[in-house]
């Protein structure tokens, strides 16, 4: 179904007309989303949908064209579209309630995403501010997240969980090193794994920090659990690499 989303391709005037008013597909997107994504293309900043680079349960991500806005900086945009159907309201409600940025009770299930996607674009600021590399947010409206697009030459970069580690050694110790700077800016991530960090660069890989949507300031009363369980995570992963870290003492240094 998202594959109708694959522009065709037309003669260079129609292109442009096609550009401006953005078919998007009845059924793949709710009329709300449809007219969010107008918004953000009445406002220049993307051009159209290229195609998903992930379906999930509560979000999908696309390629989009950037657009005239961002004039110079880069081709591609991506765009993190947040559903509102199939989303777990309760656990997105738990990350938001501890969170006194979020606290304010969310009345509906809209709101709550909406608050979700508003959340996301603070936290991937914070990680920026915290010299921790992870998309910069652009825009944020309703259920949709624009943020810079993490690739090469328009090819998305893949995750950690699928290219794997050249240096684990080197790139557990960088990852607990991020999770070490957001705790010093008062953050924990709270998904932290293989599957939300992106290996971005050739040679060497840097690793950027992605869905950074369920982080948490540390007055959340969970977050030295979620730290933890993101420092594990990380141990446990870079274990079957022959990495070995001791677990206490690890989370030791991230709080130090
Ligand atoms: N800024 C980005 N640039 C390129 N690809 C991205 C970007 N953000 C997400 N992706 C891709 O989309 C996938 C899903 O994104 P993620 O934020 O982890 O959402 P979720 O896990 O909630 O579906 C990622 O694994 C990655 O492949
Ligand atoms: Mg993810």
């Amino acid at each position: 179904m998202a594959l109708r989303l694959w522009k065709k391709k037309l003669p260079a005037r129609e292109d442009k007309v096609m550009k401006r008013s953005l078919k998007l597909e009845e059924g793949v997107f709710d009329s709300q989303t449809r007219f969010t994504l107008r918004a953000f293309m009445n406002k220049g900043l993307i051009d159209g949908l290229d195609y998903p680079v992930s379906t999930g349960k509560e979000a999908d991500v696309y390629r989009a064209r950037a657009g005239p806005k961002f004039e110079g900086e880069g081709e591609f945009v991506a765009v993190k579209i947040f559903r509102i159907a199939t989303s777990d309201f309760q656990r997105m409600t738990d990350y938001l309630r501890g969170d006194p940025r979020f606290s304010r009770v969310k009345h509906s299930k809209r709101e709550i995403v909406y608050a979700w996607a508003r959340k996301e674009f603070r936290n991937l600021r914070l990680c920026l501010d915290a010299k921790v590399p992870a998309p910069e947010p652009y825009a944020f409206n309703k259920n949709v997240l624009l943020m810079q697009f993490i690739g090469e030459e328009g090819v998305p970069d893949s995750t950690l969980k699928d290219v794997g580690s050249d240096n684990p050694e080197k790139d557990c110790e960088t990852l607990l090193g991020y999770a070490r700077r957001l705790y010093a800016n008062n953050f924990v991530h709270a998904d932290l794994s293989e599957f939300n960090v992106l290996m971005h660069g050739y040679p060497e890989a840097v690793p950027y920090l992605i869905d950074v949507g369920q982080g948490v300031v540390l007055e959340h009363p969970k977050a030295e659990e979620f730290l933890a369980r993101d420092v594990a995570r990380i141990l446990h992963y870079f274990k079957k690499y022959g990495v070995k870290k001791d677990a206490g003492a690890a989370l030791r240094w991230v709080k130090a």
